[in-house]
């Protein structure tokens, strides 16, 4: 779920644009990439100011014009690495566009179907109702799926604002915000029939916070195999949004759906994190990572503001047993903004969604590089955010409003098989 910047940027700080210092430059095989010295992010020639509305790159400004300089340069490259890692991770790739007039405005999800190479999608809150819509990476098309509903389900379709989701082993799973029509729920979609099932709409009689996001696990018990969902609930008032139903009952949490069992319990409370937002998983299942979208530009970063919440990424052990989570790990820190459409890959590097770009991070959690905003969204007002994407194999498919990217990876980062029991 997307938090809309609420500021407009219209001064800009002073800098100077000469010509590319030798101490940052494109990398030699790749133009589009610019290698950045990691110093740079921690140690900066003395006076700078920077801000925490503005990117790192070009909204930093230096009195030193030298290193102002190099990192102006690197705002316009489609890649900034940070680190060998990511370097070798871009190798030549370039940033392809490969829907150029999306009529809606894309943006959350990011699904891939693997078995039928396909990244499920939806539009943004923002625009209206959401709406589902599915790109056949084959031929680069997009078709909006002509759903139908499971007996007894017939009244819900359209979808109640589906906003994420995840595939396993052969079902799609949204997580559906709610109308005023409906409550929120989690539902699942035969990706070959696109017939609908409800799974989940409530605790108890009580009424869930709208569904943000879900991903899946299984473990194997002495039951047999038993599924995980684990889902993200939040009041959408915190990003100035309603769907048209009173308040939430129920406070912000992270929740697990075991369906082999039919347990729906609470396993992350408001307490741990503030404004719960997306959710993903390590692809040996061993540790869950969470969002917080406590956004530090909108409820301050001091103490006074009386908010216990982080724009964070936070990191969980989860239990090969029960399925439950432990030992809170303070994972990344965002920069500017919040950090969406949270992604973990085969290497355990988790990929994010922030203002500045997809942000990504290596496994022990140092920032590697950025696949830059500015170039894929171009610079304009008022200023838009890409709030998630997919990684479909070696593919990272940037879901960027009215258009859909693709940038081919030097190496496979999501294989299909942790998608299959
Ligand atoms: C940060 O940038 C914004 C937009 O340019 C500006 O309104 C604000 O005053 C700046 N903050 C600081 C501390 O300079
Ligand atoms: C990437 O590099 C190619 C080849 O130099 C160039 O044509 C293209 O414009 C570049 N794309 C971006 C987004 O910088
Ligand atoms: C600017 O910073 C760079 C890197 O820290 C340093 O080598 C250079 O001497 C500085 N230039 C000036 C004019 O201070
Ligand atoms: C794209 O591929 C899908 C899946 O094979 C197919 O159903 C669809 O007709 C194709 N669309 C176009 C325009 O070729
Ligand atoms: C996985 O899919 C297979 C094939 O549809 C099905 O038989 C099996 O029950 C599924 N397993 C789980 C745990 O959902
Ligand atoms: C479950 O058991 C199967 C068969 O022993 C094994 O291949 C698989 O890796 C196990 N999965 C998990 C998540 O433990
Ligand atoms: C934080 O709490 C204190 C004590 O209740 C209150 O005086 C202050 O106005 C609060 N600050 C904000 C920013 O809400």
């Amino acid at each position: 779920m997307q938090l809309q910047k609420g500021l407009s940027f219209a001064t800009s700080v002073a800098l100077a644009l000469g010509p590319a210092p030798s101490s940052a430059s494109p990398s030699r095989s790749n133009c589009n990439l610019t290698v950045l010295d990691s110093e740079y992010t921690h140690l900066l020639p003395l006076p700078f100011e920077g801000n925490l509305t503005r990117d790192f790159l070009d909204g930093t400004a230096l009195e030193n014009q030298t290193v102002a300089a190099v990192l102006a340069n690197a705002q316009k490259s489609a890649f900034v690495s940070y680190d060998d890692e990511f370097t070798r991770l871009i190798g030549s790739a370039t940033l392809d566009l490969i829907v150029p007039d999306a009529p809606f405005p894309n943006g959350e999800a990011g699904i891939w179907v693997p078995d039928l190479n396909q990244v499920w999608f939806v539009t943004t809150l923002y625009g209206g109702p959401t709406k589902l819509y599915i790109l056949f990476l084959e031929n680069n098309t997009v078709v909006e799926p002509q759903l139908t509903a499971t007996a007894g389900y017939g009244t819900h379709i359209p979808l109640a604002n589906p906003a994420g989701g995840y595939y396993f082993n052969g079902t799609v799973y949204l997580a559906l915000v709610g109308t005023d029509q409906e409550p929120a729920s989690v539902v699942s979609v035969d990706p070959r029939t696109y017939v609908v099932r409800p799974v989940v709409n409530s605790y108890f009689g009580l009424e869930l916070p709208p569904v943000d996001d879900l991903v899946v696990t299984y473990t194997n018990t002495s039951r047999g195999v038993e599924k995980h969902l684990y889902l993200s609930t939040l009041d959408l008032s915190a990003f100035g949004l309603t769907v048209g139903r009173p308040a939430a009952v129920l406070p912000n949490a992270f929740w697990m759906f075991t369906p082999e069992t039919g347990a729906l319990q609470p396993i992350i409370p408001r307490a741990d994190i503030f404004i719960p937002n997306g959710v993903a998983v390590s692809k040996d299942f061993r540790h869950l990572f969470v969002t917080d979208t406590s956004a530090t530009a909108s409820v301050g970063g001091g103490a006074l503001w009386n908010v216990t919440g982080s724009p964070a990424i936070y990191r969980y052990d989860l239990s090969p047993t029960d399925g439950l989570v432990s030992n809170k790990v303070f994972f990344g820190m965002t920069r500017e903004g919040v950090s969406d459409g949270i992604k973990v890959d085969d290497k355990g590097r988790v990929w994010t969604a922030e203002y500045e770009g997809i942000v990504v991070r290596n496994s022990v959690g140092k920032v590697i590089g950025l696949f830059n905003k500015e170039v894929i969204l171009g610079t304009q007002t008022p200023v838009a955010e890409m709030a998630n994407f997919a990684l479909a194999g070696d593919t990272l498919v940037l879901l960027a409003l009215d258009k859909i990217y693709t940038v081919k990876l030097a190496e496979t980062v999501v294989s299909p098989d942790r998608y299959t029991v």
